[in-house]
């Protein structure tokens, strides 16, 4: 058997070297004089281990990383072709902690199976939800989806059985899907990963969507920043079209459906639903008021689903083994399980898989090992650029909407960013209000205004004029800014700026004067 080694080709990996270690692999082999197939595969998602290769063995996978190029001769001489020893051994990829502890259900072929092979798509479970869905009534895929408790994924936390039987309810010549892979969340890459790891199941997906709504056409709204994810998903069309999963009769069913993939320009806003709608349809993306909603009137008038990927993601092994298998992961009103993307200064960064209901302390010391700078962990940002700042004292939270919201946060896309002790929150309450004045889409006053004001009244404090009374002018704009917002870029901006000055209170303190030594 011709040897296979898998390097993968991920984007995160890549800007970890994986492309000079797939180089140097390839050369020695060539020197070598070894046959060997060389499967760029996706990122399991452990970064800290990137580029991790793989070879399969006899007995299974066997795991080596984080992988330097020069690395790669005393490999080959350790005899890594067939799993022997080297001091980047890492063993069976199953038993890793960080990969055993997860449950992996959206993620359970990235990083394992080739991402453009449909074959090997298939050979993984791949498509089974589709067939299944096929054998049902469009009313009857939505309330499979219905009874699973899948939420959406993007932010908002909206059952996405809902959004769909509103769109299927609702009469149209022509229907669409959107997928929503703007991905702008500070410290979040679940989407991309899916993208590039495993792009056929967003495909089956969108499809499912398609046939359970009466939707023929699809697109996929990916940020500009996510070059190599545009060109997976490019390709991984083209194949699922030939095969006959995506076109006029899919699988030889009597369903239409077919998909694009366009690119943002890169504004935050354009991942806000409605803005990203009017990008899509080519106009600067603003954001439009609700009523209509999108599955009334959305892309070009028509009724539309829109998704986060993951949440369309989540989709085919919901069909595939049943809402209940599904709904079983999670507590609370949070079923299922959620990518939890492990960022800043952590010591093990990556992607985490598991059902809703760890608590923020397990992700962010058992999971992420605490900061990677070795200090203590001062501060958690959850939910991307517009989520609540978590103090240690809140680490009992679990990973739940509702758990979250009632302490004032929100799980978002689910990226963590942790912060040391060295960090400053006012300087971080100055950046949250100064990152919605740079991407407000102006449209309403609260954001557009409120938000420059604020950075001018964080700036007083900062200088130490008048503290007290521009702190409670802060929290006065925030109220106004919360609750008179159009959107949740000018709505939320509060919970990061808020939190800060709840639970960091030092931090907002003049400066101790310094008094110059006689
Ligand atoms: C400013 C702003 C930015 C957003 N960015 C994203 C994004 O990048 N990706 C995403 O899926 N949802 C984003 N959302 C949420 C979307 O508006 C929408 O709720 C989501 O696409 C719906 O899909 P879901 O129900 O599957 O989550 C954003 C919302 C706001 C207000
Ligand atoms: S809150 Fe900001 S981004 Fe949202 S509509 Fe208003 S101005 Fe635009």
């Amino acid at each position: 058997m011709i040897p296979r080694i898998y390097i993968p080709g991920d984007s995160g990996a890549l800007a970890l070297g994986a492309e000079k270690v797939a180089k140097a692999i390839a050369g020695e082999l060539a020197e070598r004089g070894i046959e060997a197939k060389i499967v760029r595969n996706g990122s399991r998602g452990a970064y800290f281990l990137e580029p991790m290769v793989e070879v399969a063995t006899a007995n299974g996978r066997v795991a080596y990383g984080p992988v330097k190029p020069s690395d790669v001769k005393s490999l080959f001489d350790g005899g890594f072709l067939t799993g022997g020893h080297h001091k980047r051994w890492l063993g069976s990829p199953d038993k890793i902690p960080f990969f055993a502890k997860q449950t992996r259900l959206t993620f359970a072929r990235c990083g394992v199976t080739d991402p453009l092979s449909l074959e090997s798509y298939q050979k993984h479970g791949g498509v089974n939800g589709l067939t299944n869905a096929l054998a049902l009534t469009p009313a009857d895929i939505v309330a499979q989806v219905t009874e699973s408790g899948l939420r959406g994924r993007g932010g908002a936390g909206f059952p996405t059985g809902i959004k769909w039987k509103t769109v299927l309810d609702t009469a149209g010549d022509r229907k669409y899907i959107v997928c929503n892979a703007d991905e702008g969340d500070s410290g979040t890459f679940a989407d991309r990963m899916i993208m590039e790891g495993d792009p056929f199941v967003l495909i089956e997906g969108m499809t499912i969507a398609g046939i359970a709504t009466g939707a023929t056409k699809g697109f996929v709204y990916v940020r500009s920043e996510y070059p190599h994810a545009v060109a997976v998903m490019n390709k991984a069309v083209e194949v699922a079209r030939k095969a006959g999963v995506l076109g006029a009769s899919v699988l030889g069913s009597p369903y239409a459906f077919d998909m694009e993939i366009r690119v943002g320009a890169g504004a935050y806003v354009c991942g806000e639903e409605t803005a990203l709608l009017d990008s899509l349809e080519g106009k600067r993306g603003m954001v439009r008021a609700k009523p209509p909603l999108p599955a009334h009137k959305g892309l070009f008038g028509k009724p539309t689903v829109i998704n986060n990927v993951i949440s369309l993601a989540s989709v085919p092994v919901i069909m595939d083994k049943g809402a209940a298998y599904y709904k079983d992961f999670g507590m609370g009103r949070s079923r299922g399980t959620i990518p939890i993307q492990i960022a800043g200064n952590v010591k093990y960064a990556g992607l985490f898989e598991a059902a809703f209901g760890m608590t923020l302390g397990e992700i962010v010391d058992e999971i992420g090992g605490g900061t990677a700078t070795g200090r203590p962990v001062k501060a958690v940002q959850v939910g991307g650029p517009l989520g609540a700042y978590f103090p240690r004292a809140l680490f009992d939270t679990p990973f739940d909407y509702e758990a979250f919201a009632a302490k004032d946060g929100l799980i978002g896309h689910a990226g963590i960013v942790v912060f040391d002790d060295t960090a400053d929150m006012l300087k971080q309450a100055r950046f949250a209000m100064e990152f919605c004045a740079i991407e407000s889409c102006g449209k309403c006053t609260p954001c557009r205004i409120g938000s420059t004001r604020g950075v001018e009244t964080i700036d007083r404090i900062v200088a130490g004029i008048e503290p007290e009374k521009n702190l409670a002018l802060v929290t006065d704009l925030c109220n106004t800014m919360k609750f008179g917002s159009l959107c949740a870029l000018g709505g939320f901006t509060p919970y990061p700026v808020m939190s800060s000055i709840t639970h960091f209170p030092d931090d907002f303190k003049p400066a101790p004067v310094r008094v110059a030594a006689e």
